[in-house]
């Protein structure tokens, strides 16, 4: 496996093997890598001759008030995960490497981006469009694989991938949960064990919400209610959103529906942590 921290030397490797004919998968990741990235890897590796992953804490998708500066990071331990699981290439540039001095381009998104992460955190899904449009540009991948933990950022970039015509199939992987229920997530390291137990609240919410629907219960409110109430619960869980929303357009919904997205984000003390399911599919 190979450790290639330039843009340019990163970009003439993978025009070389596009050149030879090699099929290339992607997985950007922020690193701090965990079993969700590490499912991604696994994939990606059944799906490409070149299995390629960036790590990247992308400065441009943080507020100002957000935790860039102490975002987990360990690239040792990621490189070790990632040739574990069948890497080529890490691909993880420097910030100026990604934004020099000059850069000034802009992604403009519509409005996928403005519910749920996209009201609570402006302009991260610009940061997060240009990143990945330049690790498509840089990495020029075949396939790339995504967590749908992020559900609303694969659903940008998707769109993102379709109405700017990129050559590059996008794959969206479930989330992978600890076996009691808490998704995966680089932030989870910022839980002491108390907050770890109290965040199990979100999973909770979830699996009330499936149940009722299952039994069918569809009424919007009635659902939100009862999740509200496994959140509430935990004096610790402050709620961000809670909200059930169309699954594709990600608008509000009268009824809930198997195609419903049930999404949410809570803070355990001052971790932010995010979740989702679709009604429909499996957990
Ligand atoms: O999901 C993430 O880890 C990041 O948002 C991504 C896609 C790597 C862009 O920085």
């Amino acid at each position: 496996m190979k450790l290639i921290h330039d843009v340019a030397a990163m970009q003439q490797t993978m025009l070389q093997l596009k050149r030879e004919g090699r099929r290339i998968a992607f997985v950007p990741t922020m690193g701090f890598l965990h079993e969700g990235h590490a499912s991604l890897l696994r994939e990606g590796r059944k799906r490409g001759d070149i299995l390629a992953l960036s790590i990247f804490v992308n400065p441009a998708q943080f507020g100002p008030h957000e935790d860039l500066e102490r975002y987990p990071r360990n690239l040792d331990g990621d490189c070790a995960l990632a040739e574990g699981c069948g890497a080529d290439f890490v691909f993880a540039p420097t910030a100026t490497g990604m934004y020099p001095p000059g850069f000034q381009t802009t992604v403009a998104l519509g409005p996928l981006t403005k519910p749920l992460c996209g009201a609570s955190r402006p302009g991260h899904f610009n940061g997060v469009a240009v990143v990945v449009a330049k690790l498509f540009g840089i990495v020029q991948p075949d396939v790339a694989l995504f967590g749908r933990k992020d559900y609303q950022q694969l659903a940008i970039i998707r769109q993102m991938v379709h109405d700017l015509n990129l050559p590059v199939e996008i794959v969206g992987m479930p989330i992978v949960r600890e076996p009691d229920g808490l998704a995966r997530s680089s932030r989870n390291s910022y839980l002491t064990a108390e907050q770890r137990r109290q965040a199990l609240c979100l999973y909770r919410a979830i699996k009330q919400v499936r149940e009722l629907f299952a039994q069918g219960e569809q009424r919007v409110d009635w659902l939100l209610a009862a999740a509200r109430s496994q959140i509430e619960a935990v004096a610790a869980a402050t709620i961000e959103y809670l909200e059930l929303r169309d699954g594709v357009t990600l608008q509000p919904v009268d009824r809930a529906t198997n195609e419903t997205l049930l999404a949410l984000a809570v803070k355990i003390g001052a971790t932010r942590l995010i979740d989702n399911t679709v009604l429909g599919e499996a957990l």
